[in-house]
């Protein structure tokens, strides 16, 4: 039973990510990876290595149509920004996956907010908003306070809240830095935009400036979740709900999270109700998604959701908690294996963000070996390096790195991660 699967990626991967792709080798697969080759997979992984500038999602296509392979399934992890290509892909050898326009709807916040609508599932109101001009009418629209966030946009990059008139006085100030910010990084990363033909091709009738344009929403309040689910058949297993801490306004940034969330039956079966709607809503029959909930005074509302398994620490944090490999479960999604989840709770688990403290070059990050060899320290991840500018908003929106500790309980947990970022130096210039 050799089935030929093709990863698609935009960086690489953790070591229990690694652990996926051996034990689906180990059931007699070959794996090859699409990347754009900003890195060097681990040795003996995959059988081949295509790479291409993926930000170019119909070259990437052709580019990967004239290569002498057919594949059996086409699998991604987390990188938002390519689950279009991904949806294509697996369209192209005809495997089980997202439809293009899905894959687009998630993509695109105004796209998902209009399918969500139409399906009656509870969203804040919304606007699009192609320029400043227009971000104004739209706020005059919405009302004060509420959010502006770019319709393409991922890890809050860019998003910012109006609380009052002041900070509608700042807007020009905030919409352009924040502009700015983002065409750099879809030079440089993973934010990027669509052409009209790319677009055309995935069935957009009303075509978006994934970059630039901007939606004005109605701005919620209340606690925030997310929520890894995994759907196969349209039938949706919650696998890991994170319990989120985020930066107090005007900026939205998730400074940390308790993982698994702790409430009532109840409200589980609520969540469970309303994933289960807005999967349905968007069209995802056999995915891993991650939504975002807020419960506002007015009930539970969709922030958003992705059709991929969540980024950050989630991958490992879930596998942590419950045991249950997200790359693995997606691969065999992928693959068309029938799974049955049974999902423990073995453990509470703690993850924190390092931001920069002041806007600089970072000179140096030092983290103690005896913090790399703590079993209860599953992750730290440096998401900069020495030499790179960092600020904060409004001037930019960067994460230095995040740590993520496990314990008997929540405060267990969180007491780990709190001293080990105490012990990791990050000394800006
Ligand atoms: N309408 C809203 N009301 C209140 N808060 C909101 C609203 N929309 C977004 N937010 C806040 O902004 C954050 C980022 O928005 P959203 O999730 O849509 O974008 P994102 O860039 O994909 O974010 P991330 O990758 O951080 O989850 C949300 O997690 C939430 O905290
Ligand atoms: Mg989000």
């Amino acid at each position: 039973m050799n089935k030929k699967i093709l990863i698609v990626t935009g960086s690489d991967y953790t070591p229990q990510v690694y652990q996926a792709f051996y034990d689906v080798k180990a059931l007699g697969h070959t794996l090859y990876l699409l990347s754009d080759g900003s890195f060097e997979p681990k040795k003996g992984v995959f059988e081949k290595h295509f790479t291409h500038d993926l930000r170019k999602t119909k070259e990437a296509l052709e580019y990967m149509k004239k290569q002498p392979v057919y594949f059996d399934a086409v699998a991604i992890k987390t990188s938002e920004w390519l689950t279009p290509l991904t949806a294509f892909l697996a369209k192209e050898y005809d495997c089980i996956g997202n439809d293009p326009i899905v894959a687009f709807n998630c993509r695109s916040k105004y796209h998902m907010r209009q399918q969500l609508q139409q399906n009656g599932i509870p969203i804040p109101q919304f606007t699009l908003a192609r320029d400043e001009k227009e971000i104004i009418q739209a706020v005059g629209r919405i009302g004060l306070p509420c959010i502006l966030k770019p319709v393409g946009g991922n890890a809050s990059y860019g998003t910012f809240i109006l609380r009052d008139e002041t900070d509608l006085k700042n807007l020009r100030e905030k919409y352009s830095f924040a502009i700015d910010f983002l065409k750099k990084k879809a030079v440089s990363e993973d934010v990027f935009t669509f052409t009209n033909e790319e677009m055309n091709l995935m069935g957009v009738e009303e075509p978006v400036n994934m970059v630039t344009d901007y939606l004005v929403e109605e701005l919620m309040t209340g606690n925030e979740i997310s929520v890894d689910a995994l759907v196969q058949n349209d039938c949706v297993t919650l696998m890991g709900i994170e319990d989120q801490i985020r930066m107090a306004p005007p900026y939205v940034l998730e400074t940390a999270a308790r993982l698994p969330y702790v409430c009532s039956e109840k409200e589980m079966a609520e969540i469970q109700n309303l994933i289960e709607r807005t999967v349905r809503a968007m069209g995802i029959h056999n995915s891993a998604t991650h939504t975002e909930i807020m419960f506002t005074p007015e009930g539970a509302k969709i922030v958003e959701i992705g059709c991929r398994i969540g980024g950050d620490d989630l991958h490992d944090t879930i596998f942590e908690v419950t045991g249950y490999n997200l790359m693995y479960e997606s691969i065999m999604i992928a693959l068309g294996m029938e799974r049955k989840y049974n999902v423990p709770i073995q453990c509470h688990t703690f993850m924190e963000f390092i931001f920069p403290k002041k806007e600089g070059k970072i000179n140096k990050i030092t983290v103690p070996e005896n913090l790399k060899k703590d079993f209860d320290l599953f992750e730290i991840t440096l998401m900069a390096k020495e030499g790179d500018e960092v600020a904060l908003p409004p001037k930019s929106f960067d994460y230095i790195g995040y740590v993520a500790a496990k314990g008997k309980t929540p405060e267990e947990a969180e007491n780990k991660a709190k001293q080990a970022l105490k012990k990791i130096i990050v000394n800006i210039q």
